[in-house]
């Protein structure tokens, strides 16, 4: 894993639907403020049972999420450029319910702090009210697998 010095430049990136009403001055700051991350292919990202201090956005590549339930590998989701994951355990202050891998190499991904996420919801409350959308869509997908 290594972090990524220069900023993507913004026309190269995938459309991200959690930020679609997010102003691109709003947008373009936060590409300044949180630290760009680089892994290849089948480098862990996320560890299930861990604490989480961050979430994340796909800028680039893609990643796999799955579980382990007593050794069985379950398979979650394959998530592409504009998905994010991570916001689980910030949202609920519970460990991660599941672990992430890169599913490509040079897979870049935006890293977003707890406080980074808090000011964004504070200023612009429809990225927090998206990010709940999705938490309750894919809880209800984990109860079904
Ligand atoms: P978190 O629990 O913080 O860490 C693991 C992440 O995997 C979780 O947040 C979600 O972002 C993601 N995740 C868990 N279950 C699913 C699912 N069914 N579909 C897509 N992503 C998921």
């Amino acid at each position: 894993e290594e972090v990524v010095t220069d900023v993507p430049s913004l026309d190269s990136l995938p459309t991200i639907p959690l930020f679609s009403d997010l102003p691109r001055d709003a947008f373009i700051e936060l590409f300044e403020r949180c630290p760009l991350r680089r892994f290849q292919l089948g480098e862990r990202i996320i560890e299930q049972g861990s604490r989480g201090d961050a979430f994340y956005v796909i800028c680039e590549g893609k990643v796999r999420v799955f579980r382990t339930d007593n050794t069985q590998r379950v398979d979650l989701a394959m998530l592409e450029g504009g998905a994010f994951f991570g916001e689980m355990a910030l949202l609920s202050g519970a460990p991660r319910t599941a672990s992430v891998e890169a599913g490509a190499d040079d897979t870049q991904l935006l890293e977003i702090s707890a406080p980074v996420l808090a000011s964004l919801s504070r200023s612009h409350p429809q990225v927090a009210a998206a990010l709940k959308k999705f938490v309750r869509q894919r809880l209800l997908t984990n109860v079904m697998n």
